[in-house]
C-alpha cells in the first residue's frame, strides 16, 4: 500500500517550548490510524500541523510528505500558503471537535456545502444540490431539505457536527483527520458516522487519522494505533497487538483506566497517578518516569528511550520493556 502521508522527525514548538518531538509515522491508503494519549500530549498540535493550520507562533521542523490525488508527492512544510489552500479541502480534510470552527454563521448550510463541493468537484447547480442532500443523508440528517435552508445556529450541536463531517467528506479527501469528531454525538449516530467513514475508505481508499479518548472506538475502527505521551509516540502497532500485549507501561496504564473494555471480568478502574508534564519542564530521561511503577532510578531518569521493535510492526519506547515482559 502506498503511504498517503508520512512524517519524518516532525518537531513542533511554541516559542522556546517544544511540544512535539521528532515524530515519524505514516498512514497508508485505506488505513485508519488512531492517535491516543491523555489531554495535552500533543495530538491536536500534530493534526493541525498536517493541515498547515498551526499559525505563525508555531515553529515546525522535519517533513510531512503527502501523496496527492493528482499523483504528485510534496513536502507540506515547504509549500507556500497559496498551494496549501488548494490541498486543504481537496486532498486533506479535517473534522474538528468544535463544529463552529468550520461553519460560517452567516451562510445557510446548503450554500456552505455546495460551495465546498463546487471548488473541488465542479458540477451543475442541480447536481450540487442532489449531492449535498446525499451527503447529509449519509451522516444521518433526518430532514436534509430543511437542513439545507437552515443557518448553523438553527441546528443542534449534533446536527452541526454532522454537517461539518459531510463537508469534510464532500471532497473525497486522500486523508481525513478527525479530532474527536464524535464526542458530542449519541451512540446511534456515532455508529452511523463510523459506518460512513468505513464505507468511504473502502470505496475511495481514503486514509484516516482518528484522534480520540475513546479506546473502545479505537478497537472498533482503527487498523493501527499510535500512543502519544508528552509529545512523543511511545508505542505504535496494529491495534490488536498494542491492546492485546501493550509493552509500554503508559499504554497499559491507559487501558487500566478503561478496564471494562479490556477485561473479561469486572476489575477496578485504576487512573494513572499524577499528571501529564508541562512541556516546558519535561522530566529528564523517559518523560513518563515520575508516574511509572516500573521506573528504575539512575536509568529511566537519565536515558531517553528510542523506539524499538518488540514484534513485527509493533514499536515501543521503554528502556525496560524486555524485563517487564519477563
Ligand atoms: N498555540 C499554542 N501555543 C502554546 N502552546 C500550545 C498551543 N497549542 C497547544 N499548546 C500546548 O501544546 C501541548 C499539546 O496540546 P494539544 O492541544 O496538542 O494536546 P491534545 O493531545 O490535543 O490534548 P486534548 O486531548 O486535551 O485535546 C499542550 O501543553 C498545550 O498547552
Ligand atoms: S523507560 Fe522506565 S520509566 Fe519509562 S516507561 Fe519504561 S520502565 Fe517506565
Ligand atoms: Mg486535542
Amino acid at each position: 500500500m502506498v503511504d498517503v502521508i508520512a512524517t519524518q522527525h516532525l518537531t513542533i514548538g511554541f516559542g522556546a517550548t517544544r511540544v512535539v518531538h521528532r515524530l515519524s509515522f505514516s498512514i497508508a491508503a485505506g488505513e485508519v490510524v488512531a492517535l491516543v494519549g491523555e489531554s495535552g500530549s500533543g495530538k491536536s498540535t500534530v493534526a493541525l500541523s498536517l493541515m498547515g493550520l498551526l499559525g505563525r507562533s508555531a515553529s515546525v521542523e522535519g517533513s510531512i510528505h503527502l501523496s496527492r490525488k493528482n499523483g504528485e508527492t510534496c513536502d507540506l512544510l515547504t509549500l507556500p500558503e497559496r498551494r496549501l489552500r488548494a490541498i486543504r479541502g481537496n486532498d486533506l480534510a479535517m473534522i474538528f471537535q468544535e463544529p463552529m470552527a468550520s461553519l460560517d454563521p452567516i451562510y445557510r448550510i446548503g450554500a456552505q456545502i455546495t460551495e465546498a463541493l463546487a471548488v473541488h468537484r465542479p458540477m451543475p447547480q442541480a447536481a450540487l444540490r442532489t449531492e449535498a442532500l446525499r451527503l447529509l443523508r449519509s451522516v444521518a440528517i433526518a430532514n436534509p431539505e430543511a437542513c439545507l435552508s437552515a443557518y448553523p445556529h438553527q441546528l443542534s450541536g449534533g446536527q452541526r457536527q454532522r454537517v461539518m463531517i459531510a463537508i469534510a467528506l464532500s471532497c473525497q479527501p486522500r486523508l481525513l483527520i478527525a479530532d474527536e469528531p464524535t464526542t458530542a454525538l449519541d451512540a446511534t449516530i456515532q455508529a452511523q458516522i463510523i459506518d460512513q467513514l468505513r464505507q468511504l475508505r473502502a470505496e475511495t481508499g481514503m486514509a484516516v487519522l482518528f484522534i480520540t479518548h475513546d479506546l473502545g472506538l479505537v478497537r472498533e475502527i482503527a487498523d493501527r494505533v499510535l500512543v502519544m505521551y508528552a509529545g512523543r509516540i511511545v508505542e505504535s502497532g496494529p491495534t490488536e497487538a498494542v491492546f492485546g500485549a501493550p509493552r509500554m507501561p503508559y499504554t497499559a496504564g491507559l487501558m487500566r483506566s478503561r478496564p471494562r473494555l479490556f477485561a473479561e471480568t469486572p476489575v477496578r478502574i485504576e487512573p494513572i497517578p499524577g499528571n501529564v508534564p508541562n512541556p516546558a519542564h519535561l522530566p529528564p530521561g523517559c518523560a513518563f518516569h515520575p508516574r511509572c511503577a516500573h521506573s528504575q532510578p539512575g536509568r529511566c531518569d537519565s536515558g531517553t528511550p528510542e523506539p524499538e521493535a518488540c514484534a513485527p510492526g509493533h514499536q515501543v519506547c521503554c528502556l525496560r520493556w524486555r524485563e517487564i515482559v519477563a
